[in-house]
């Protein structure tokens, strides 16, 4: 693909530049396309970023925290898209993009990890949600190569999984499809005209204009050049480092569905592919722009990976990576019309951007169209933390 690839908007300024083409970038750039708007995507990697890095759960419930029971919602209703989302790309871009829909299995290992998990299954109760509580002898039937000392645990069967790189090669393939243009390089400054954004500046030299703006750089969202003070984007990186490893060929997979759970105050989860890949994630840490692998971060997640299933260290280990969540201080997403007329953001989705991705794209399309975010996003609405009360309808 050419560096330069104006796709639908040939010759003429696009309807929309979506600046950064991780999930969230592609998936509102496909939705958008879909609904007829000349779209570009400007990102010197499109389909690089933390999605190469993530997991790729989808765990509204056991991802569930104190406090997130508004973004809960969304969670859920992202959740529940997912299905028809993957029929669809999948139809679009030709590729199958790893969807499981596995169940996941959150487990306690001693007294401390039990009470939190405790807590954790009120809180679901609380809201709602279907949560099974089994003994330590129920998780083994269902896992067997869970440790003997699980205590207990809980089964969630709508937490599913997609493996995020087969996903966003999807996307890219489903965007090109739709007609979406690119421009591989750096965007550097927001281009503002008057009172409203026109489009970005781009590494090279050149400017791109366009109707309207997307910000979706995920962490790097709040550090784009000439965003005016009024436009708040409280986002910063929180690095998570991940391993991946492979089933032994020849030998039945070591889990059937995800396994996670609290070790020590770390979480840990393990999830199975239907390839063999089997990746355990992540640390948290809150270390700027770090994107480097620790001996210490790799210590703790096999070591806690190993309470949970001693057989783990039999296989061999293929790769550790680290990434960044774009995080804002609510945890929540930041989507839709800011107070700059011409510029949206679709960005901070912390531990959620794959889960995020189908709302995401369907919630910005919608708000790229008609001026307003959907019911369900407003909570979400970009101008929360600048006071705004995201009732605003762009010029
Ligand atoms: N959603 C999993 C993580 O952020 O580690």
């Amino acid at each position: 693909m050419a560096a330069r690839d104006t796709g639908r908007a040939g010759r003429e300024a696009p309807d929309v530049v979506v600046v950064g083409g991780g999930v969230i970038g592609l998936a509102t750039a496909w939705r958008t396309a879909l609904r007829g708007l000349a779209t570009v995507v400007v990102d010197p990697r499109p389909g690089g970023g933390a999605a190469g890095v993530a997991a790729g759960m989808l765990a509204p419930v056991t991802e569930l925290h104190h406090g997130e029971e508004t973004l809960l919602r969304l969670n859920l209703a992202s959740a529940d898209r997912y299905p028809a989302f993957v029929a669809e790309l999948t139809e679009a871009a030709g590729t199958d993009v790893g969807y499981r829909a596995c169940g996941t299995l959150a487990v306690a290992l001693d007294a401390d990890d039990r009470a939190q998990l405790r807590e954790s299954h009120l809180l679901q109760r609380r809201c709602g949600l279907e949560v099974a509580w089994l003994t330590g002898r129920e998780c083994r039937r269902l896992e067997p190569m869970l440790a003997p000392g699980v205590r207990g645990g809980l089964r969630v069967d709508g937490d599913h999984q997609v493996d995020p790189r087969p996903l966003v090669a999807a996307l890219r393939t489903a965007c090109q499809r739709a007609g979406v243009g690119w421009r591989r390089e750096a965007a550097t400054e927001l281009l503002v005209s008057g009172d409203r954004a026109v489009g970005v500046a781009l590494a090279g030299g050149d400017r791109l204009t366009a109707g309207q703006t997307v910000l979706a750089a995920g962490c790097h969202s709040g550090a784009l050049a000439g965003l005016p003070p009024e436009v708040a984007v409280p986002v910063r990186p929180v690095q998570g480092e991940i391993l991946r490893l492979r089933d032994l060929p020849g030998r039945p997979p070591l889990l059937h569905r995800t396994v996670r759970a609290v070790v020590r105050g770390a979480e840990v989860y393990l999830v199975p592919r239907d390839s063999g890949e089997l990746v355990v994630g992540a640390t948290s840490d809150e270390r700027g722009w770090d994107t480097r692998v620790t001996a210490g971060g790799v210590y703790q997640l096999l070591r806690d990976a190993h309470e949970l299933v001693p057989g783990i260290t039999e296989l061999p280990l293929l790769e550790t990576r680290a990434g960044l969540r774009p995080t804002t201080p609510d945890n929540a997403p930041l989507l839709g019309p800011t107070a700059l007329p011409g510029l949206q953001l679709a960005t901070g989705h912390h531990r959620n951007g794959i889960l995020l991705a189908p709302i995401t794209g369907e919630a910005l399309a919608a708000s790229l169209t008609s001026g307003e975010l959907p019911e369900y996003a407003r909570p979400f609405h970009a101008g929360r933390f600048a006071g705004d009360t995201g009732r605003r309808v762009p010029a």
